[in-house]
């Protein structure tokens, strides 16, 4: 059973990445294969400050885990960098979403499934976009989304109700939104890592950015 406002386990809004989940459940029976929810503190949704919308679960982390940015290396990242920032409790790969304990932070992915190729197509982000405006809708101490990546960046935007020309990507830029701050960043994969598009400096440089706008 899904929690409210998340997707059915079984969701099939989107039939190619429901055939690619069936095909993962055949290749990879013990992993998740479904759509991944929000991952809230332990206070629930009601205390959420940070948001953090990534773009979708990789096929070997979240799509293997059942948690955002749990099991691969953009999570290892992501999760270093909450650390280092005073916004998680330790800085260690978590194993299940009850480590580490976030603080006032919720994490989610603009497309919920795991797409082929890491690729959402542009019907897919406009289907699974009700799931991250109800996940919003449902954080009223919401202050910051910090968006990884352009997809997610312009699927936030319009999960708010504007449009992305009016708030356009581009790294580390700040957008106000309402009461509403969001901040982009590139996304935390491998591939921006290791061709040194996003570093560790530019990432740690979002979040300071956020840290000041919470406080
Ligand atoms: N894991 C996620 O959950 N989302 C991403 O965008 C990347 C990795």
């Amino acid at each position: 059973m899904a929690r409210p406002n998340e997707p059915d386990p079984d969701c099939s809004l989107c039939p190619r990445l429901h055939d690619f989940a069936l095909k993962n459940r055949d290749r990879f029976p013990d992993w998740h294969n479904a759509p991944v929810e929000t991952w809230y503190p332990p206070e629930g949704s009601s205390a959420v400050e940070l948001l953090i919308v990534g773009l979708a679960p990789g096929l070997r982390g979240a799509n293997r885990t059942g948690v955002p940015f749990v099991g691969d290396d953009s999570g290892a990242l992501l999760h270093e960098t909450l650390a280092r920032h005073g916004l998680a409790e330790n800085d260690a790969t978590p194993a299940s979403a009850d480590q580490p304990r976030l603080k006032g932070i919720a994490i989610t992915n603009a497309v919920r499934c795991v797409p082929p190729e890491n690729k959402p197509v542009g019907a897919e982000i406009n289907t699974c976009r009700r799931f991250l405006t109800a996940a919003i809708e449902a954080m009223p101490r919401l202050k910051v989304i910090i968006t990884l990546g352009r997809i997610s960046h312009d699927s936030t935007i319009r999960a708010l109700g504007g449009k992305p020309a009016h708030h356009p990507f581009s790294h580390g830029a700040k957008t106000a939104m309402g009461n509403m701050c969001i901040i982009s960043s590139y996304h935390c994969s491998r591939y921006n890592t290791n061709t040194g598009r996003l570093t560790v400096e530019m990432f740690d440089a979002v979040f300071e950015s956020a840290v000041r706008w919470l406080d």
